[in-house]
């Protein structure tokens, strides 16, 4: 199905203008919720739900009307880097359920009218002030032409992906997912950055990403790891931050 929406009717929106509260939850205080174990619960979704419960980020997120925990993921990352300023044109691959969209928003004012964020997902969410949300599948061989039209010139200054498959469990598997969809990302990324773009992606510590990399440093001035505090030290998801687009 495909769908393009402008924002303008989400029912919240983070409730601070920056939304730079997050600075890590390191020495915050731990809750610790334990669950009884429900009948017809699976212990992975048992353990899954323990984790939400006790996850300060969860909290944070829900308190301050962000749409996901992994707000604070590119809050964080934008704070120490600074990649979006106002006025910005953002595309925000993977885009559900909306936090990184909403951050983006207010951070390049497209919520004001100044910057633009074009979000893609096959999933669909609820409008963002700001956001034109495109509900498509990123690989899909239309999805790139349908999002450079709705950009303003037909290109971009950011290209974030957050793209993640469904996890198989399957370590190497998943891994190879993720690296097909940064490498599309990539693709994507040089087609439309203006020269002195960024493009952040999500990928996986592991082998496979040495090709990747040495595209990067190809056509951008500085690529480097990126694993914020918001990122789970348990998890082997990390970004790569490329900046100064060469064209
Ligand atoms: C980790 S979530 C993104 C969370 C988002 N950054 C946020 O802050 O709310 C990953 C998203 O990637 C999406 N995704 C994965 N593969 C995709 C594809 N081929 N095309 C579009 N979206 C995709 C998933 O549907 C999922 O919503």
């Amino acid at each position: 199905m495909t769908g393009s929406k402008s924002g303008g009717g989400a029912k919240r929106g983070p409730r601070s203008k920056t939304g730079s509260s997050a600075g890590g939850f390191g020495g915050a205080r731990q809750m610790n919720v334990r669950l009884k174990t429900a009948t017809g619960r699976t212990t992975s979704s048992q353990r899954w739900l323990e984790r939400q419960l006790n996850d300060p980020y969860v909290a944070a997120a829900k308190r301050e009307g962000w749409r996901s925990r992994a707000a604070f993921k590119l809050i964080e990352i934008d704070d120490k880097h600074r990649i979006l300023k106002s006025g910005q044109r953002v595309v925000d691959l993977g885009a559900a359920p909306g936090g990184w969209s909403q951050v983006a928003s207010k951070r390049t004012r497209a919520d004001e009218g100044r910057g633009q964020v074009v979000a893609i997902d096959y999933l669909a969410f609820d409008p963002i002030p700001g956001v034109a949300i495109v509900q498509l599948d990123f690989m899909d061989e239309t999805a790139p032409d349908l999002l450079k039209s709705l950009l303003r010139d037909g290109g971009a200054d950011v290209v974030l992906s957050d793209m993640a498959a469904p996890t198989t469990g399957h370590t190497g598997t998943d891994h190879l997912r993720i690296m097909g969809l940064a490498e599309a990302a990539l693709a994507f990324a040089v087609e439309v950055l203006s020269p002195g773009g960024a493009f952040l992606c999500k990928m996986f510590q592991g082998g496979s990403e040495r090709e990747l990399l040495t595209q990067l440093r190809q056509r951008f001035k500085v690529v480097r790891h990126v694993k914020p505090p918001a990122s789970r030290s348990d998890s082997a998801e990390l970004y790569v931050l490329a900046t100064g687009f060469k064209g």
